[in-house]
């Protein structure tokens, strides 16, 4: 048995594949089947007049999904999808598939969600999952190749290390523990070990609210690093993550043009210095108060909020003019249903522009009043990032609202924690910094934080034993998927995702 990804080698030849089948036509004596088989996609034809009878009846009874074995020559053809064609000789069935519940006509998200084990099979949904894997081969690869080493925390935890907000209690035989909200702790642990280590596993938040970026479960890489300082940190973010994107652009071609990605924006950075801002300066430039490049964020939203209401008037003169024509009865009926289904298409788009024209005017007047020491929100980070084509690192934090085991700097005003934020609306990715290693400080913000502390007397001896500046940061996985891939939510970026409301499949 051939798979598709290999069909380039044996041009000529006549092999056998297996797979299932995404979509038939049928046309004078042929049967078209796009078949697909995990690792690729490929039209296969079926001639009455090369085959029997009776292998031209078995193709022409499959039914979409059902699962085959074909034989055939592999034929180069580069108008077909994968670029080669499958002329078959032989046909058989392996499993029926009737009324198969995915059809090709629009689904409401909540039924697709449904039938999330079922709607893994489609070609977008593939893709996804296919960057989803390059990015966590790519994130193996740099971490490895520059001496980190995979050291993973425990996920029965009994401390929070992120806020008592957003945990999930569980029964540890009796004693309460929780799930883990990130293992950078450990990591702190692990990294007096080892040096230089990254752990790589699922994390938890009990994130009580539906949002496009929010997961229940999300998994995440948290590198920790001995000898480290923000500064270092930052470098080391700008250079990962210029790695991974640059390692998946060059992998994922064929899944990014099945998703219909535009990657121009991708390749851009991967050779550019990411943007640097202290909270300070972050926050006078979304309040408008600071121009980027000769322009503030108040006129560049103002500029897009006009550019948004021209697109929706364009599309409406263009279904309009689309209308009068299928109105005036000139036209056939195939290009009937085929102007029907543009009207439909541009109808989308329209709503898509509407929101963004209801959007854009909250997002300006929650960056006017943002108050100075509070935490970017999400249309705050889209207002921010929207002025630059490169993430925005976001560093020394008002010390507040970060995390207790983050480092002050001199002044004490400020926490040397870091955010990514990621271009094209994604907003937050990565979240970091360097750690506290004063023993007496770190207790005290324990207490402030009411902690328990005898649940941090372990952590608390790594600032009793060889205590050392260190660093780290954590990168959400399904965020860095959404943006790759642009996706609307998170949702997609994840095979079975746990968010609010959403245990099943
Ligand atoms: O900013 P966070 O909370 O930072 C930490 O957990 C640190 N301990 C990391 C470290 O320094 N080792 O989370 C880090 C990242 C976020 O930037 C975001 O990408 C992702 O984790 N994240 C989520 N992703 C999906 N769903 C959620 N509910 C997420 N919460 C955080
Ligand atoms: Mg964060």
């Amino acid at each position: 048995m051939v798979d598709i990804k290999d069909f380039h080698r044996h041009v000529g030849e006549t092999v056998g594949t297996q797979g299932w089948v995404m979509n038939t036509r049928s046309s004078k004596g042929l049967e078209f089947i796009i078949l697909r088989d995990g690792s690729g996609f490929a039209q296969c034809i079926v001639d009455a007049a090369n085959v029997s009878e009776q292998v031209f009846e078995t193709a022409k009874n499959f039914t979409q999904e059902c699962s085959v074995k074909l034989t055939g020559k592999i034929v180069a053809d580069e108008r077909q999808i994968g670029g080669f064609e499958l002329h078959v000789t032989d046909a058989e069935l392996v499993g029926v598939s009737d009324n198969y519940p995915i059809s090709n006509k629009e689904h409401g998200v909540e039924f697709l969600m449904d039938k999330r084990h079922l709607w893994l099979r489609s070609k977008r949904q593939w893709a996804i999952m296919k960057i989803r894997n390059r990015i966590i081969f790519a994130i193996h690869n740099f971490f490895q190749n520059e001496g980190f080493v995979q050291a993973d925390a425990p996920l029965f935890t009994g401390n929070a290390a992120e806020g008592t907000t957003t945990l999930f209690n569980v029964d540890f035989y009796g004693e309460d523990a929780y799930l883990s909200q990130s293992g950078q702790l450990y990591g702190e642990a692990m990294a007096m070990a080892l040096g230089k280590i990254y752990t790589f596993g699922p994390t938890f938040r009990a994130e009580k609210s539906k949002t496009r970026r929010h997961l229940s479960e999300f998994w995440m890489i948290e590198p920790e690093m001995a000898f480290y300082n923000n500064e270092m940190n930052m470098d080391l973010i700008e250079k990962f993550l210029q790695f991974v994107v640059g390692d998946v652009l060059k992998h994922c071609k064929f899944e990014f043009e099945a998703i219909e990605r535009d990657t121009a924006v991708l390749e851009n950075l991967v050779s550019k210095s990411f943007m640097r801002l202290t909270y300070d300066n972050a926050v006078s430039i979304l309040k408008g108060e600071q121009a980027v490049d000769g322009k503030t964020t108040i006129e560049t939203l103002e500029a897009d909020l006009a550019q948004v209401h021209a697109e929706i008037n364009a599309k409406q003169a263009e279904i309009a003019e689309k209308e009068a024509t299928i109105a005036s009865g000139t036209v056939k009926k195939g290009q009937i249903n085929f102007m029907q289904n543009k009207i439909d298409t541009l109808k989308n788009e329209i709503k898509e522009l509407e929101t963004q024209a209801e959007n854009i005017p909250q997002w300006l007047n929650s960056a006017k009043s943002f108050e100075y020491g509070s935490d970017f929100g999400g249309s705050d980070e889209t207002v921010l990032t929207r002025m630059f084509d490169v993430p925005v690192m976001v560093y020394n934090w008002p010390h507040e609202i970060k995390a207790f085991y983050m480092k002050r700097d001199v002044t004490g005003n400020f926490a040397k924690g870091v955010d990514v934020l990621a271009p094209e609306g994604y907003g937050e990715i990565v979240g970091g910094g360097e750690r506290e290693t004063n023993l007496d400080f770190l207790v005290g913000k324990i207490e402030e934080h009411k902690l328990p502390m005898e649940a941090f007397e372990w952590y608390l001896d790594l600032r009793k034993y060889g205590s050392v500046p260190h660093a780290g940061f954590g990168l959400g996985l399904e965020r860095m998927v959404a943006w790759l891939c642009k996706l609307k939510h998170i949702r997609e970026t994840i095979p079975f995702p746990r968010m609010y409301g959403r245990l099943k499949p």
